[in-house]
């Protein structure tokens, strides 16, 4: 079956929309939006970087993950109103560089490591954060590589960005499973070609283009009926 399966990092082995809560702490009443608006502006600022110049050594509008992120809540905050004291920016971002992972991730990881199969995490996160954070809830042993496209300078859904787990594991295409909450990453890795499975944790819709997922699954956890 699979010899590679690659996760997506952030919501899908670690928990972003827990900085709703803090975020609530800082401002009250607008923590969910805020985490809401931030997430989706961080992913568009990917996405306007990567399209705006997809050469193939890497755009030159590239900055890295961390820092879209910083600019991201930045903007978030000016746009609601709220004042980001540097304090609270501090404080934000030093949650998002130790975010926990959900509950199962760390149990999902070692159970694929005790089939044989070879695990990756394939995310959009500059290295220093993702190392950060994949060392702070302790999954470093089981994961057998980190994949960052801070390599390629494309952020996903460039294929390019896709490509860096065939770089990295000497596997085909059809023998890696890629596994991520985000429906628009699922999707835009099912065009790239591989498998893949969308975890669903919060019931909903999936996109209205593109091919289905392979699997679908409402925890990390379903990822292990498939292998
Ligand atoms: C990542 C974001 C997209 O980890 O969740 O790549």
């Amino acid at each position: 079956m699979y010899k590679l399966i690659a996760f997506d990092a952030y919501g899908t082995l670690f928990d972003v929309y827990s900085m709703g809560q803090l975020a609530d702490e800082l401002y009250p009443g607008h923590g969910q939006a805020l985490a809401l608006m931030w997430r989706d502006r961080q992913i568009e600022y990917t996405r306007l970087v990567t399209m705006s110049d997809p050469s193939p050594s890497g755009s030159k509008y590239y900055l890295p993950f961390w820092e879209l992120t910083i600019r991201s809540l930045r903007y978030v905050c000016k746009r609601m109103g709220l004042e980001l004291s540097l304090e609270n920016e501090q404080r934000l971002m030093n949650q998002y560089a130790k975010l926990t992972s959900f509950e199962d991730s760390l149990r999902v990881l070692m159970a694929i490591k005790d089939h044989g199969i070879s695990t990756a995490i394939l995310s959009n996160g500059s290295r220093e954060m993702l190392n950060t954070v994949v060392q702070s809830n302790g999954l470093h042993p089981y994961l057998d590589q980190v994949v960052t496209i801070e390599d390629v300078r494309l952020f996903k859904t460039a294929p390019q960005a896709y490509e860096l787990l065939l770089k990295a594991f000497p596997v085909k295409k059809e023998e890696i499973l890629f596994v991520s909450s985000n429906a628009w990453d699922a999707l835009a890795a099912k065009w790239y070609g591989f498998d893949v499975f969308w975890v669903n944790r919060l019931g909903h819709p999936y996109e209205e283009i593109g091919m289905q997922p392979n699997y679908v699954g409402d925890s990390l956890s379903k990822v292990l009926d498939v292998v």
